[in-house]
């Protein structure tokens, strides 16, 4: 079993990486007041801040400290948003690849749910999931090859009064309980997490064996450790998705920020892919657990989807649905059918009701497809300016917008221009539901999850 200690409820380094003195001359009362004095970093008075720091006394020899200060000051100024609640320690890169603290909390709900109590969290980063786990009341060794993630994991968790072992070295090689060979009587209410870093030199990459660690050696992990999950890209392929795993693919707010990857207990029911959606990470906070989480599976299998026309009610599936590959689950839940197999709207002759899994609107009318004809119908309708939504059509959105030339003051027009079995539409519709009412806000076409490529039409 994993030897934890935990005699003082500070963090445990079990081996410490080399660290910058400077990022732990941060740590020191005058270290932490420097950077508060800088936090919100303001790019245009930093460089004055920076010189007027520099000249301090107590920091006239150490501009590296004063350097590191206003890194800091940055990081919290960007991070802000993303996490609530008492400032934390970041490294760049650490704050880009950092959970947020919403997600990090549900990944921490399904090792405490399967009973799990130590849990190692291989590749951990500035730590927002080892810092979620440990909150949630599991014993946490934390592992990563980067000394400054575990220095900024290690200062959050003591600011936090959480209690974290951290050890530096490559996790495919360090000895550890996830590398040994498993036996029937090991690894009893241990689990391990890992989210694979998705950067190499040469920026972003897709392709899962390019991960580090890789996605092969994850799988590996969890045949020797039942009790396994990973955090992916949310774009991962299906077919790298072993069956006897759960996928569970998580929005935040409308935004596809993820899918997590269960195996042995950590799956909940019966399902192999789930859609989660959950409202914006501050409405959430205070209400763990609540209605503003929406979950549809495919636990009663997935329809062939049904195809038909065009009807009055039009819905868009939320992104994590349609990347859960889960968009005929929901038609059929709501009496819908599509008008393309391969386009994920939805249309349905009565007013349907897709809860947050989806936005609804009453399509107006059918409009032309085609730039000239459709300036002239948008004119006449009195629409200053259209919102432009596609799926299968090759045409860029902004583009459309500038080339239709509306101006004036009249309403917004919100346009659909789909690819349909009997060819590309043109649709103008009104959103149903205030945003208020469905806790999301529209976001720009261009975020959302959308198959690339789709038919020239008449207007590209
Ligand atoms: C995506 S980040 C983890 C983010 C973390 N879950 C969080 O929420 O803050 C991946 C981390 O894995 C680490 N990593 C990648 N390959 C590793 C390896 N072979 N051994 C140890 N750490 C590794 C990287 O240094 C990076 O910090």
């Amino acid at each position: 079993m994993l030897a934890l200690r935990s005699d003082n409820g500070a963090v445990q380094s079990e081996t410490s990486g080399a660290v910058e003195p400077a990022l732990d001359m941060l740590l020191t009362p005058e270290g932490r007041a420097l950077v508060a004095s800088m936090t919100p970093y303001d790019p245009a008075s930093a460089m004055a801040r920076l010189e007027a720091a520099r000249a301090e006394p107590l920091w006239v020899d150490h501009p590296e400290v004063v350097a590191a200060a206003a890194t800091q000051a940055r990081l919290r100024t960007r991070a802000a948003a993303r996490f609530p609640g008492p400032p934390r320690w970041w490294t760049p890169a650490g704050l880009e690849q950092a959970t947020r603290p919403v997600v990090a909390a549900r990944h921490a709900d399904r090792f405490v749910e399967a009973g799990v109590t130590q849990v190692a969290d291989l590749g951990c980063g500035v730590g927002s999931d080892a810092v979620a786990m440990a909150a949630a009341g599991l014993q946490v060794l934390a592992v990563d090859r980067d000394p400054a993630a575990l220095w900024a994991l290690s200062a959050t968790a003591v600011d936090l009064g959480l209690l974290v072992t951290t050890r530096h070295g490559d996790v495919r090689t360090l000895a550890g309980p996830w590398n040994e060979p498993q036996r029937s009587d090991a690894h009893e209410g241990f689990g391990c997490f890992v989210d694979p870093a998705r950067r190499t030199d040469a920026g972003r990459t897709r392709a899962p064996e390019t991960w580090s660690p890789a996605w092969s050696w994850v799988r590996s992990l969890a045949e020797r450790v039942p009790a396994t999950g990973a955090k992916v890209a949310p774009g991962i392929d299906h077919a790298a998705v072993p069956t006897e795993a759960q996928v569970e693919w998580i929005s935040v707010g409308g935004d596809l920020v993820e899918a997590g990857v269960w195996w042995g207990p950590l799956r909940r029911g019966s399902a192999h892919r789930q859609a989660t959606v959950l409202a914006r990470d501050d409405t959430f906070g205070a209400i763990p657990g609540s209605s503003l989480v929406t979950v549809l599976d495919d636990t009663r299998g997935i329809p062939e989807p049904r195809i038909g026309p065009v009807r009055g009610w039009l819905v868009e599936p939320d992104p994590a649905v349609i990347r859960a590959g889960l968009v005929s689950v929901l038609a059929d839940r709501i009496t819908g059918h599509l008008v393309d197999p391969r386009i994920a709207y939805i249309v349905a002759d009565t007013r349907p009701d897709p809860g947050p899994l989806g936005t609804t609107f009453r399509v107006v009318d059918q409009v032309p497809f085609a730039r000239k004809a459709l300036r002239a119908e948008l004119r006449a309708r009195g629409y200053a300016d259209v919102v432009v939504k596609k799926r299968g059509i090759n045409v860029v959105p902004e583009q459309l917008r500038a080339s239709l030339h509306l101006r004036g003051a009249g309403p917004t027009a919100t346009l659909v221009l789909t690819r349909t079995d009997a060819g590309p539409l043109a649709l103008l519709v009104e959103r149903a539901d205030p945003p208020s009412e469905a806790g999301r806000t529209e976001l720009p076409v261009d975020r959302r999850a959308e198959e690339s490529g789709g038919e020239p039409g008449p207007l590209a």
